[in-house]
């Protein structure tokens, strides 16, 4: 591929890129929204990804084995339901840079982070602070106020909020090396994105989480943003746990089964939990016994037995994502995101201000901007692009954010939108 300096603001060069884009095919794969008698230009994976085509008949035969095996899927079917969840863990693994063991797919996000704080939130008097960013997403900030409080203690004092100091709101290393080394000895828990909802920041997990043990403070990560978009190493990095949705670059549906991570070194720690069968050890579960034996690794923190029609689009787009291999997709991530970029700054530079870190390693696909002209600006924007089936999303008070998917978009999606978002700024121009 070339060099970012070959970027070039036509449609024949977008196309001549899409066309020999290796992972092209991958698009077909997906059901891109209609609009106007052709497609939408949909980039907005990062708040919920695409109905991959196979989803549909994957769903059917869960439901065909049912009325055709009824109870009796649960060994027979053509995924049997009992070791369903396992179907997905070796990809799960391979996604998110973890050991088998390491993975589940279960529940939803903030009910895994809930159930992994229970066992990773162990607040004393002398260390209960748990410390997040200050724009952190409301359901990360109400989680952990309420796990405060369900301890015991005051958020108002034990809750502690970094707050930006980089120009985009986005937060520098060193400011998050200050607040653990300041704050370090009360901190009983550091929960960071993985990547920032907002303004699209990746972090870098591992330094992070060095950081907080040499504190003795335990490491989780919210990964929405990270899952399936940015090559993690969750292992590697050496977190405690990490707790992922499926519905944005998973692309599995909305409400999708989320995912867990928790590291190797606590799979045979018998650590505080809260307990349901599903956790028991597989080998004597239906022995039906009082005591609850637990299973090794992140199964263990499992409940209930798994939903089998919400894990079929899991193992539909785990597939796929097998198939791309997401070292590849990062890389095509990069160049992407890197043209939006480009477009952005060398054609828009009057009207978008990037929020989002300009270095690749600090970023996924998601850029972040803003309207120049304000809040109203933007929302005029937002709604001139919609209406031309140009998606992205709002967050207010006054970010977009735009999010190229290398599974399905495209070169040419990019620059559909920065050529709509220059109509807009013509149109806005001449009738102002
Ligand atoms: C960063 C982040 N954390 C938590 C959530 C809440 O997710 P859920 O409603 O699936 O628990 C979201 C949802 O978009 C999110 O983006």
């Amino acid at each position: 591929m070339p060099h970012q300096n070959d970027f070039r603001a036509d449609v024949e060069w977008a196309r001549t890129q899409d066309d020999g884009d290796p992972l092209r095919g991958f698009r077909n794969e997906f059901l891109i929204p209609p609009h106007a008698g052709g497609e939408q230009t949909y980039l907005v994976g990062n708040s919920l990804g695409l109905q991959p085509r196979g989803v549909r008949q994957a769903l059917l035969d869960e439901l065909d084995d049912w009325a055709r095996l009824g109870v009796e899927g649960h060994l027979h079917g053509r995924h049997p339901w009992l070791p369903y969840h396992a179907e997905v863990r070796d990809r799960l693994a391979e996604l998110v840079g973890a050991e088998p063991i390491e993975v589940v797919a279960m529940n939803s996000l903030t009910v895994n982070l809930h159930l992994l704080l229970v066992s990773f939130y162990r607040p004393t008097p002398e260390r209960h602070a748990i410390l997040i960013e200050r724009n952190a997403f409301p359901s990360d900030r109400d989680l952990v106020a309420s796990q405060i409080r369900f301890h015991g203690y005051d958020p108002a004092e034990a809750l502690i909020e970094l707050d930006a100091d980089e120009p985009g709101g986005t937060l520098s290393m060193e400011a998050i090396e200050r607040a653990i080394a300041e704050h370090g000895k009360r901190i009983a828990l550091v929960l960071l994105p993985g990547v920032q909802y907002l303004t699209g920041q990746a972090f870098d997990l591992a330094t992070i989480t060095k950081l907080a043990h040499a504190q003795g403070c335990r490491v989780g990560f919210d990964c929405a943003h990270a899952a399936g978009n940015i090559d993690l190493r969750l292992h590697d990095s050496d977190c405690d746990f990490a707790a992922w949705c499926s519905y944005k670059y998973l692309n599995s549906g909305p409400g999708a089964v989320a995912g867990a991570f928790v590291h190797a070194r606590h799979a045979r720690e018998t650590l505080p939990r809260f307990e349901g069968w599903w956790g028991r050890n597989e080998s004597t579960r239906f022995e039906m016994r009082p005591e609850f034996d637990s299973t090794p690794g992140a199964d263990g923190w499992q409940l209930s037995n798994p939903p089998i029609l919400a894990l079929a689009p899991l193992r539909v787009s785990l597939d796929v994502f097998h198939r791309a291999d997401m070292f590849r997709l990062r890389e095509k991530s990069r160049r992407l995101t890197g043209y939006l970029e480009w477009l952005i700054e060398s054609q828009l530079h009057d009207t978008l201000e990037i929020l989002t870190p300009v270095e690749p390693a600090r970023r996924g696909a998601q850029l972040s901007v803003r309207v120049r002209a304000g809040r109203d600006a933007g929302k005029s924007l937002f709604d001139h692009l919609v209406a031309r089936g140009v998606l992205g999303d709002w967050r207010e008070p006054d970010v977009m954010r735009i999010a190229p998917a290398p599974l399905y978009n495209t070169f040419s999606d990019c620059l559909r939108y920065a050529e709509t978002v220059r109509a807009w700024r013509e149109h806005d121009r001449t009738t102002a």
